[in-house]
């Protein structure tokens, strides 16, 4: 006999498939909509499907009894008070299936619903008269019994049902023999219980040890017991009870009707005429950029049951998805009966390039910005989208709650005129939430990346209770608009900026999107004037030369592709060793990889011709810094040999556009494997000279400390200046303190090295006793080098560490406090990212 349980984790729905090898017939019990997955194990069996059953008149989703009927000729059979359009077979109290040696023996259980069934398997070639174990649908799960109040619009009082409830319990499973293994419908997450267990099979006999509901009462307290404090459920419910039982269009007929690719004019002409906009991806790509008006539900999540939530049945919906996820994004919303599809934007977002003016943005701020601005005058709204018994339990101090799942029709309480923070658990349920207030006109706004799991963490570290309004290491308010840039940065100070990417849309791309590209500034952004501009190459060559932007355009253009990374890029993770004060606490994401264009350094030297004393070539800008009380010009030196290397450009052009004014208009210096600091923005002189650069930026600050030296003062000398990047490589997927479902790990990152390649990335899940290697991402042969591995993870906490080698087989140090100094600079020690993996799979 096989008996095997699919287990659908965001709908937290549990069906069966139940075979006979030798007759080579099967059944299948309680089917999702999408019946591929039973079809082709039965096929690899060698069995057909020839009957399916439905425990009951489902009311979280739509069963698969008609897909199988039409594709298998499956036979379909409900319990014996069952009434529905399509033809069944009832089957009453003892009657039997057999499918070869192996029985299905119904007994009616009435009380979630009062047509719920549940079937004894027995396994005959083994044992006659002893059930191998029991399916029992949503009357008895694990930890928990089927609440019975979901069918009072349906003329059943939760009083009714809960009797029959208690009937069925005591009168028929519980005499079962305690080693029965149970397999119910349902498990953790699931609205049709409160108290529902990860486990998703158990036994009769455990069960009747510790489930709740199972415990001696008298009918009445059970009743009281089960129907008190049960979750909200969404309006589908009673819409999918009552489908189940309705002749209807199989999924693949719905599918066919909704797969249809749509143009930008006719996505914007059917939200005209009152289409919803759905874009499934993932709020960080959301809140990037997205079609004005649409709401996030990213597929990452619970994505059908807040579909239904939130979505109206009536109305068309048309899908933004990534590429390629369009057919997942319908389908599953058609896995709660949502047929309602009337296309998808083809292209995704590619489709809005042309169009700017439609795309929307929502900022994303970290929970240390969040605790600045509840210090700050003008405090935000803090507005918690999680259930109650959720908030009740722990919650930011001073939170309001409007809990998701009423958001529509509480939004009229919110204010308009104060900026509202908006959080959840952990990111998934506050992006639905902000993107409903922004489509109702809200605009100053703000997502808590992370949600409250990343405020409690932040507040752990900082070792104060969040949100006491202590001033602590972190981002002043967001006043101003972040020149051009993607408002979903972290952002660490705005004056002058100084953001980095969220590492979730790190790793998306080989090329790092410019409006994503970290930004590192000391002082205020230079307005040049073009026309004006001017690049000096004097000091040791034979002609010194004056350009303007017509002369430079006369040299061979070139473009590479390189990284460029900050020094201090992780230097969070140095600062967790020991403080390090006043610099800006950057984690991985201050580095990115662009396509630059422009003339190459050596072109315009030897054009200057330089001298034979020559050793260095030094870069000033034209912006100015303040620092220790004095403004001073950004500068710095990299060696001759380095400067007439090939891939060392002037580039005026980023990603195919002219360079933007944060990045350094009209002309920057790009030297690739260098600290980003050598690659000077809005480049004015170019000396040629013996020694390295007198500049500040050179001579007094990127210089490495010994880990010993603790202050500044007198001791300068004892650091070197900073030039060559070490190997190094970070974790950008899962992120630190990410739950994911499911067991498989995608972990994905960058890895980068100064003058070398990389030949090796390894992660490790024992802390480094073990490595495996990753694939290393193919890439242009420049730049860095992302790297995937697939993992296996075993449910539960978790940690991943990751580690790289280059050609010169350098690899980096396992411990960052044996490379701690002063300033924080190049930080490559090992990258270790926590995450929890919930082991239940949601596709
Ligand atoms: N050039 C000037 N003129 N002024 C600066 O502040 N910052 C440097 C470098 N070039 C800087 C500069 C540093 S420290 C880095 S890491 C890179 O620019 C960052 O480049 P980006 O802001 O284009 O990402």
């Amino acid at each position: 006999m096989i008996l095997k349980q699919y287990y659908l984790g965001c709908l937290a729905h549990a069906s069966y498939l139940v075979a006979d090898e030798a007759s080579g017939e099967a059944a299948v019990v309680d089917p999702q909509r999408d019946v591929d997955e039973y079809v082709e194990d039965a096929r690899r069996l060698g069995c057909r499907i020839v009957c399916v059953f439905l425990t009951h008149f489902h009311a979280d989703f739509v069963a698969g009894h008609l897909e199988l009927r039409d594709r298998e000729g499956a036979r379909i059979y409900l319990g014996a008070r069952a009434e529905a359009e399509y033809d069944f077979t009832p089957l009453g109290d003892q009657e039997a299936i057999d499918l070869g040696q192996v029985r299905l023996e119904i007994l009616e259980t009435p009380g979630h619903s009062p047509e719920s069934i549940s079937i004894l398997v027995y396994d005959r070639a083994k044992e006659q008269a002893h059930p191998h174990a029991v399916l029992t649908g949503d009357t008895l799960f694990i930890g928990d019994v089927g609440r019975p109040d979901l069918r009072a619009s349906l003329g059943w009082s939760a009083e009714e049902l809960g009797g029959m409830l208690y009937d069925s319990l005591h009168g028929k499973l519980l005499t079962l023999p305690d080693d029965t293994l149970v397999y119910p419908a349902h498990g953790a997450g699931s609205l049709c219980g409160k108290n529902l267990s990860t486990d998703t099979v158990s036994t009769i006999g455990v069960q009747r040890r510790y489930n709740y509901a199972l415990q001696p009462m008298a009918r009445e307290e059970f009743v009281r017991v089960v129907t008190a404090e049960q979750p909200d459920t969404p309006p589908y419910f009673t819409y999918d009870a009552v489908l189940n039982t309705k002749e209807r269009p199989t999924l693949e007929q719905a599918l066919e009707e909704e797969l249809k690719p749509l143009s930008l004019d006719e996505v914007l002409a059917l939200a005209g005429q009152g289409a919803q906009l759905l874009d499934a991806r993932d709020p960080a790509d959301f809140a990037g950029a997205h079609l004005a008006g649409s709401v996030n539900i990213g597929l990452g999540g619970s994505y059908a049951t807040w579909a239904g939530t939130i979505l109206a049945r009536e109305r068309p919906i048309v899908v933004v998805a990534e590429p390629g996820r369009e057919q997942e994004a319908a389908m599953r919303l058609g896995r709660i009966g949502f047929d309602n599809v009337a296309g998808y934007l083809d292209d995704g977002m590619q489709a809005l390039e042309e169009r700017p003016g439609l795309v929307d943005r929502i900022e994303r701020i970290t929970a240390g910005t969040l605790a600045e601005q509840l210090g700050g005058p003008e405090p935000p709204l803090v507005l918690d989208v999680r259930s109650e018994p959720e908030w009740r339990e722990a919650r930011i101090e001073g939170s309001s709650n409007v809990p998701l799942a009423h958001f529509e029709e509480r939004i009229g309480e919110l204010p308009r005129d104060r900026r509202i923070v908006v959080h959840c658990a952990s990111g998934y349920r506050s992006a639905i939430a902000v993107s409903l207030l922004r489509r109702n006109g809200f605009d100053n706004l703000a997502d808590l990346v992370g949600g409250l799991g990343a405020w409690e963490a932040s507040s752990r570290e900082t070792g104060a209770p969040a949100g006491d309004g202590r001033a602590r290491l972190g981002p002043p308010p967001l006043e101003r608009p972040l020149a051009g840039k993607n408002p979903a940065l972290v952002v660490w100070t705005t004056e002058p900026l100084n953001a980095e990417t969220p590492l979730e849309l790190l790793c998306r791309s080989e090329i790092t999107p410019t409006d994503l590209f970290y930004v590192r500034n000391h002082g205020p952004v230079p307005e040049v004037d073009p026309l004006s501009w001017r690049l000096t190459v004097e000091g040791l060559v034979r002609e010194p030369l004056t350009l303007s932007l017509d002369e430079l355009g006369r040299f061979e253009r070139a473009t590479v592709t390189a990284t460029l990374s900050c020094a201090g890029n992780r230097r969070s993770e140095l600062a967790a060793v020991s403080d390090i004060p006043r610099q800006v606490p950057w984690g991985p994401g201050a580095v990115g990889n662009a396509v630059w264009s422009g003339v190459r350094l050596r072109d315009v030297l030897i054009a200057a011709g330089v001298d034979e004393d020559a050793r260095h070539v030094a870069f000033a800008g034209l912006d100015q810094a303040e620092e220790e009380g004095e403004l001073l010009q950004f500068g710095g030196s990299i060696p001759l040999e380095k400067a007439l290397s090939p891939d060392v450009l002037l580039a005026d052009e980023m990603n195919g556009e002219p360079l933007p004014p944060v990045h350094g208009y009209p002309l920057r210096v790009v030297v690739p494997g260098y600290i980003g600091a050598r690659s000077v923005k809005w480049l004015s002189t170019m000396t040629v000279q013996s020694d390295p650069s007198a500049n500040y930026f050179q001579a007094r600050t990127y210089r490495l400390f010994p880990s010993r030296v603790r202050t500044e003062t007198s001791t300068r000398e004892h650091g070197f200046p900073l030039g060559e990047l070490p190997i190094n490589s970070a974790i950008c997927r899962p992120l630190d303190g990410e739950a994911m479902s499911g067991t498989k790990l995608i972990a994905r990152g960058y890895a980068i090295t100064g003058g070398r390649e990389i030949e090796r990335v390894e992660v490790s899940l024992d802390r480094g006793r073990t490595f495996l290697a990753a694939e290393l991402l193919d890439g242009d042969g420049s730049g860095w080098r992302l790297w995937q591995a697939d993992l296996e993870v075993a449910p539960g906490p978790g940690e991943l560490v990751v580690r790289a080698w280059d050609s010169a087989a350098s690899t980096q140090p396992e411990d960052p406090a044996s490379i701690w100094n002063l300033k924080g600079y190049l930080n490559n020690a090992w990258h270790r990212v926590r995450f929890t993996a919930t082991g239940d799979a949601c596709r």
